[in-house]
Parts: C-alpha cells; structure tokens; sequence
C-alpha cells in the first residue's frame, strides 16, 4: 500500500498567530469582519458535508453531476500525473476525477482542515491503494510549496470556494496557482453562477437551520481558541444578495447591544443591537468574468461544462 503522508506546512502556533490577527483585525474595524476559513475546525467541517446534502444546496449536485459527465474529457485533455486539489475537504466529488484519470500517480490535498484530510486521505488510499497521498495541511491564500511530483499537474479548486476570496484576492490566489503550474498544466476551477435571487438565499439560509449553525460556529472557534465569550445564541444568521457585486453575503447580526471579551488579545468588542459582522462573500460568477480573470493570471479557458440546469459550472484553462 502507497503511504498516506500528512505534511504541516507551518506550525500549530502560527496558526494560532493567523487567527489572532484576523481577529484583531476584523474586530476593531467598521463594519467588522472575520474570514470564512476559520469556519473549518472539525465541527465546522463536519457542518459543511452536512450542507452539501440539504435540498436546499444544490452546488454540490450540481459540480458532481458534471464531473461524472466529463471526468474523461479532463483526463484525455490533461493526461495529469499529479493532481492537486486546494480547499479539497472530503475529497468527496474528487473521487469521479480521480478514477477517470488512468496516469494519475499522486493525489496532494491541500486544506486548513487536518481533520477532514486525514478522514479523506485514509478513505482514499484504502480505495486506491497504487495512488500514492501526499495531504499538506496549508493556507492557499498564502504562499504554497507543494512535493516534487511528476506532471503534467492539474490543480483542482472545486465547490465554487474560490467565491468565498474577495475580487483583489481571487486576482492573487489566480497568480499564485499559475505559478505552482508549468506552461500546458492545467486548472480544474469550479464555480457557482449567477442566477435566482430566492434560488441563492435558500441555498444559504436552509429551513433546517444548518447553514445558521456554520456560520454561527467560526464564534465557537474564536471563543476555543483565543478564549472569547461569544455567546452564539446572541447572534442571528444573515444571508443576503448583494446584487452589485454578484455575492451571497453571509453576516451574524447581534441581537442586542453587548460586549464580547477576548482575553487572548486583551480586547473587548462592542456591538449595538443590530450591528452586523461579516463572515462569508460567496460570489457567483458568468463566463465571460471567468475567462477574464483567468487569462489575467496567465490562463487559457479551453474547456466550460455546466450541469443540465445551468446553475454551476467547471472550467479547464492551460497555463500559458
Ligand atoms: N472542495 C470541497 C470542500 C469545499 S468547503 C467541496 O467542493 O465540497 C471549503 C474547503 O476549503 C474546506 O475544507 C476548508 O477547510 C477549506 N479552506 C477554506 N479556506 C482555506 C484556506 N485559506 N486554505 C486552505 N483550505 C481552506
Ligand atoms: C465552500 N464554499 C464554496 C461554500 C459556499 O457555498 O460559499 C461555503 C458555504 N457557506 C455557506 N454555505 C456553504
């Protein structure tokens, strides 16, 4: 059996230091911020795989049933040796890639979550026991190094999580994951598209609630972990359109006047009753924005699938 190597780029206290900063940061400005991926610990992940399953979502039906129609086309247009998926989670969809690809030898997820790598890698190499697993515990907003694999490299960037970066800084993940790419490498990116306003709030703001208790929970990680007294139950779960920029914008809105402590920054946050924190920008995009963006970063669309409904897409592009 291939080993299953777990690789931790930087070390536990700098995470620490990561999520302290963009506490203090997001805290102590207007309007007051947090970025999503702090939502990840365990729990967060776990309430995730549950989003992707509520009626309401429907992103990762929607990605799956494109992947199952056209895997083969990736693979016949990649021929990928190495594969790299950022932000990979359960590697769940990644499964239908993965089989399609006859000459893939190394899978490298890359994700902040260990917890959902180690359930995905061991899942994994149990199924695929030649493929060998290379998981990196890694920011792919920061600068990356990835193992020394053969190529022709295809990076994977599924879910539409590329929504989740705001524009300036989807413009300089795009040029960071060019230049992990040789010139005909290819990038695998799925996106969520433009449509119904009602179609998009439900998908963020489910009947059973689940979507309201991952959003709640980046509070749960920051009173962990910096030993904070948000009380989530304080908060309400806010999804809203926001049609000039063409995102979902996910907020928790305090409700009533209150002061959170910190005592691991030795601050205290003051909130008015009504004052919103922003957690999450999911942007959902049209081809033509797509392949713009794409080619600003030394990218070439060849190929843009979506699924029978038009609600998602996944595009190829080949570095130049
Ligand atoms: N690709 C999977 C999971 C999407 S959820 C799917 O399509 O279903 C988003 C994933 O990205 C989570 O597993 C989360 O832990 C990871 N993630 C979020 N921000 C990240 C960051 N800055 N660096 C690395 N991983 C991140
Ligand atoms: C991971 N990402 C693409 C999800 C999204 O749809 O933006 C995260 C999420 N937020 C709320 N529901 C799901």
């Amino acid at each position: 059996m291939s080993p299953f190597l777990l690789t931790r780029t930087l070390p536990e206290d700098a995470t620490e230091a990561a999520l302290r900063a963009d506490v203090l940061r997001g805290l102590t400005r207007t309007p007051k911020t947090l970025p999503p991926k702090w939502f990840y610990d365990a729990h967060g992940s776990d309430l995730f795989e549950q989003i992707t399953e509520l009626p309401e979502y429907y992103p990762t039906r929607a990605e799956r049933e494109i992947l199952i129609a056209r895997s083969g086309e990736v693979a016949a247009a990649t021929g990928a040796r190495t594969l790299v998926e950022l932000g990979s989670g359960s590697s769940d969809k990644t499964r239908h890639l993965i089989e399609a690809l006859t000459d893939l030898r190394t899978y490298v997820p890359v994700d902040v979550s260990d917890s959902a790598l180690t359930q995905a890698g061991q899942a994994l190499i149990a199924e695929r026991p030649a493929l060998e697993v290379h998981a990196l515990i890694a920011d792919f907003t920061a600068r990356m190094t990835l193992p020394d694999t053969p190529g022709p490299r295809l990076v994977a960037f599924l879910g539409g999580t590329i929504g989740n970066l705001l524009p300036v800084e989807r413009a300089a993940f795009l040029a960071s994951v060019r230049a992990l790419l040789s010139p005909g490498d290819a990038l695998l990116l799925g996106t969520d598209l433009v449509k119904d306003e009602k179609v998009l709030v439900r998908a963020y703001d489910d009947a059973a609630g689940v979507t309201a208790a991952f959003n709640k929970n980046v509070l749960t990680v920051v009173n962990r972990e910096l030993g904070a007294d948000f009380d989530p139950g304080a908060f309400d779960h806010v999804a809203l359109w926001d049609a000039e920029n063409e995102w979902i914008e996910m907020r928790l809105r305090s409700r009533t006047e209150q002061s959170v402590k910190i005592p691991s920054l030795d601050l205290a946050v003051d909130f008015a009753a009504g004052e919103e924190l922003r957690t999450e920008v999911s942007a959902k995009f049209r081809r033509e924005g797509v392949r713009a963006e794409l080619s600003s970063a030394g990218l070439d669309l060849t190929h843009w699938w979506t699924d029978g409904e038009g609600r998602f897409a996944l595009s190829l592009s080949v570095a130049r």
